[in-house]
Order: C-alpha cells, then sequence, then structure tokens
C-alpha cells in the first residue's frame, strides 16, 4: 500500500481550487441509467469513487468517454439489466444508488449490499422502505440486494423517513422520476447534493420539486433526455482546506466554492477565532496561531456535517483549553483519534462524545487513515506535527480528494507520495 510521508512544521499559503462535489457526483453518475440519450456532465471530480462508477457503468453498456479531465459524457441508452460487479460495487458506499437508478430503468436490480466507510452500523433500512412504498420487492440475500417492480414500472407512493437520511432520500429519488403517478418523500434531508441531483434530473426533463426543504415532491415522467449539466462544488472538500489553513496558521484563498454551502464550517472556523471572508465564489481563511477552543455538534445539512468532524478534531488539538464534539449521525466515528493519541494528542471519548484536551504539540508518527475524512485529518495533522508523518492506507482518501497532495503542496506543503515499490525495496536495503 502506498503511504503519504509528511514533513511537518509548514504553513499553507496561495490558492487553491476545489473540484466537484463527490456526494453529488457519485448519484448523478448513476441517474444517468435513467436516461436514454447523451448526458454532458461538467465539473466531474477524479477521485476513485468516480471512476469506480463510471467503470460500474461502462460494464452495464453504458458508453462513458472523457471530452476533458473534468467532463465526461454517458451515454446509457443500450444498458443492459444485468447484475453489477461485485468486487467494484462492494469498494463503495454509493453503489446503493445503482438500486434506485436500476429499479427506475429497468423494473429490476440485482447489487451488493454497499461498501465505503466503516462508522459502525449503516443499514440501509429506509432506502428498502421506499422502494417498497414504490411497489418494489425486495430481498437482501448473501450479501446481494435483489429488488423487482412487482408491475414492472414503481408507482408513486407517500414516504415518510424515520431517519434523515441522505442516501435514502437520493435513492427514493431515483426510483420515483420514471415512476408512474407522484410520489413525496417526508422528512427529506437537505443537503446540497440532494438539490444538486434534483436540478441535474430537471434539466433531464424530471419533474421534482421541493428538493433542499424536508417535503419532496416527484410526479413521475415516461421518460428523460439527455442534455448537460454542472455539479456543484465540493462543500467537504473546501472546508478541508479551510481546516488546513486555520491549523497551519496559513492564509488560503479558496476558489470555486459556494459560500452558503460552507456556512456550518465558516461559523465554527470564527469562534475559534480564525478570519474568515466570503466572497461570491471564493472564502479566504486566515489562521493566527491563537485558536479558542469550542464545543460542536454534527447534524443533518444545514447543521455541522459530520463529514468535517475528523479535521475540526485535529484543529481543536491546537485550540486553548478543553473542546468538545458530540457525533449526531454516527455510532462510531472517533476511530482516527486513536491515530492522533500516537502524535500527542489529549483525547476521551465516550460513545458519541470526543473531550479534547487543546494546547498540545503534536508530533511525526506512523499513522492509518481509518476512512476518508479522517484520513484528510491525519494529513492535517502530519502537516502541523513536528518531525515526520507517514500515512497508510491513503486509497481511503484518494476516494474523495481530487489531487490532494499536489494540491496542498502548491500551497507550501511537503508531502510525498512512498509507493508499494519503493517501500518495500527500502525494506530489502535495509534487511541487506
Ligand atoms: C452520506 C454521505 C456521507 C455522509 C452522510 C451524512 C454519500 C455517498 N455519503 O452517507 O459522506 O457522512 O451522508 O451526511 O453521500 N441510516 C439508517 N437507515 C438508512 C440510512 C441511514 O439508519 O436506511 C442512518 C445511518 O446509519 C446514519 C444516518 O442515518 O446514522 C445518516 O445516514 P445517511 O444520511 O443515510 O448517510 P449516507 O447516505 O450513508
Amino acid at each position: 500500500m502506498d503511504q503519504y510521508i509528511i514533513r511537518g512544521g509548514t504553513r499553507l499559503q496561495g490558492e487553491v481550487e476545489i473540484s466537484g462535489a463527490k456526494n453529488a457526483a457519485v448519484a448523478i453518475i448513476p441517474a444517468s441509467l435513467l436516461v436514454r440519450g447523451v448526458c454532458r456532465i461538467e465539473n466531474i471530480p477524479q477521485i476513485s469513487d468516480t471512476d469506480t462508477l463510471l467503470t460500474i457503468l461502462a460494464e452495464l453498456g453504458a458508453r462513458v468517454s472523457y471530452l476533458n479531465k473534468s467532463t465526461i459524457e454517458i451515454d446509457c441508452t443500450d444498458a443492459r439489466c444485468q447484475g453489477a460487479p461485485y468486487d467494484l460495487m462492494r469498494k463503495i458506499r454509493a453503489s446503493y444508488y445503482l438500486i434506485g437508478a436500476m429499479l427506475g430503468r429497468f423494473g429490476k436490480a440485482k447489487t451488493t449490499m454497499p461498501g465505503g466507510c466503516n462508522f459502525g452500523v449503516r443499514p440501509i433500512d429506509q432506502h428498502i422502505k421506499g422502494m417498497r412504498a414504490l411497489g418494489a420487492e425486495i430481498n437482501v440475500r448473501g450479501g446481494y440486494v435483489y429488488a423487482d417492480a412487482r408491475e414492472g414500472r414503481l408507482r408513486g407512493a407517500r414516504i415518510y423517513l424515520d431517519k434523515v437520511s441522505v442516501g435514502a432520500t437520493m435513492n427514493i429519488m431515483l426510483a420515483a422520476v420514471l415512476a408512474e403517478g407522484r410520489t413525496i418523500i417526508e422528512n427529506a434531508a437537505r443537503e446540497p447534493h440532494i438539490v444538486d441531483l434534483a436540478n441535474f434530473l430537471n434539466s433531464m426533463g424530471a419533474d421534482v420539486r421541493g428538493a433542499g426543504t424536508d417535503t419532496i415532491k416527484i410526479n413521475g415522467v415516461e421518460e428523460l433526455h439527455g442534455g448537460t449539466y454542472t455539479i456543484i462544488p465540493d462543500q467537504i472538500e473546501a472546508g478541508t482546506y479551510m481546516v488546513a489553513a486555520a491549523a497551519t496558521g496559513g492564509e488560503v484563498l479558496i476558489t470555486n466554492v459556494i459560500p452558503k454551502h460552507l456556512e456550518g464550517i465558516s461559523a465554527k472556523l470564527r469562534e475559534t477565532g480564525t478570519f474568515v471572508e466570503e466572497y461570491e465564489e471564493a472564502v479566504l481563511v486566515k489562521g493566527n496561531g491563537n485558536l479558542n477552543r469550542i464545543n460542536l455538534k454534527t447534524m443533518p445539512y444545514p447543521g455541522f456535517p459530520t463529514d468535517m468532524q475528523p479535521q475540526f478534531g485535529v484543529l481543536l488539538c491546537l485550540a486553548n483549553g478543553t473542546s468538545v464534539i458530540t457525533e449526531g449521525i454516527y455510532d462510531n466515528r472517533f476511530k482516527y483519534v486513536n491515530e492522533l493519541r500516537k502524535m500527542g494528542a489529549e483525547i476521551q471519548v465516550d460513545g458519541r462524545v470526543a473531550v479534547i484536551e487543546g494546547g498540545r504539540r503534536l508530533s511525526g508518527a506512523l499513522v492509518h487513515a481509518c476512512d476518508l475524512r479522517a484520513g484528510a485529518a491525519m494529513v492535517i495533522a502530519g502537516m502541523v506535527a513536528s518531525g515526520v508523518t507517514e500515512i497508510e492506507d491513503i486509497h481511503f482518501i484518494e476516494r474523495g480528494y481530487e489531487r490532494f497532495v499536489d494540491k496542498l503542496n502548491a500551497l507550501g506543503a511537503e508531502i510525498t507520495v512512498r509507493s508499494e515499490d519503493e517501500e518495500s525495496s527500502a525494506r530489502l536495503i535495509q534487511i541487506s
């Protein structure tokens, strides 16, 4: 496995451009399965999760071509209804969107149970409840999900989600756009990527209203046509650079962002004493090297995003005083704390609450990226620590950050990637 080697003590300075939103792209790519015609999608992030989904679509018979590094064309006119490849699907969480998309297009789906980051139990019962309400028979056996529209085509229904779920909201939207009649999703999630999926579907001829509120109404249409769509910038990638700037006491202009989507992150950074200024499509973050302690709790949007919790965990190790983080979404999202402790952090975790004793000096260590965002947090920790930090399992980070090392190094970080081959030859040299 490749590693990041980070020489700490650098201060980030300059300008960084944010890529397209991962969590929008991983729903919009499967959504193109619903379209007979060419979908031109701009601002696609070049990350391994999107590569995996595009490979899955190609295996289902889609024609996929890159027009440039961030623009693709997907034509699913000749896509076939067949089981998607197991090994690819279980790599990513978002493979669950193929259930809704395949059901909507073919009236049938066979997928694996989703993979992705492990934050404890991540059930898909609300997705299944929604599909059943739309008239699908769903069976989960041997790690596979089998779905079948009993009447050949799904039928609109009123669905109340027992839990505010991003994935269930978007999956039900995918299944419902070509269903017969009207679907109403109540207690829907409101994240920016939900609005983005609705905008994509509407630009291809769907009739989805209310995305961004907790009630989404979908009037089923007979078919979707091709078109061009631009994915929104990634809220979490932007937030990660904002925290990296604050933690290193740097000054970074983060461009190609929608500042409204960053409000929760900006508000919490300002509470730490970090300077944040918003422009039309950019934010400027200036760290002052003197951070206040804060408390924060993760919540569904517009609350503070759980995907920014580990990065703030690192930042608060550097603050003056004791901070408390409460994780409001997942049962087990503090696994990175053990890695931070190896670097000198003092954090107590009790269930969903972490108490962080600030004012610590982190020092370089060999650590793991436990998952995507935890991995990004370890990179920030490595940049502020004294000495050298080696991060293993970086494949998690590459699932969601486009050219992470290049972008950080352009801001003044000192990160190199050590490939597995170099590592084993280094070991051989040591042995001989
Ligand atoms: C998505 C994001 C992930 C983010 C999360 C919360 C993608 C691909 N991933 O994940 O980055 O951390 O939203 O913002 O977009 N739940 C159930 N039953 C269900 C579905 C969810 O109990 O059927 C629970 C989950 O275990 C969790 C909570 O609901 O506790 C929220 O999960 P959800 O919003 O569905 O997250 P994901 O869509 O998996």
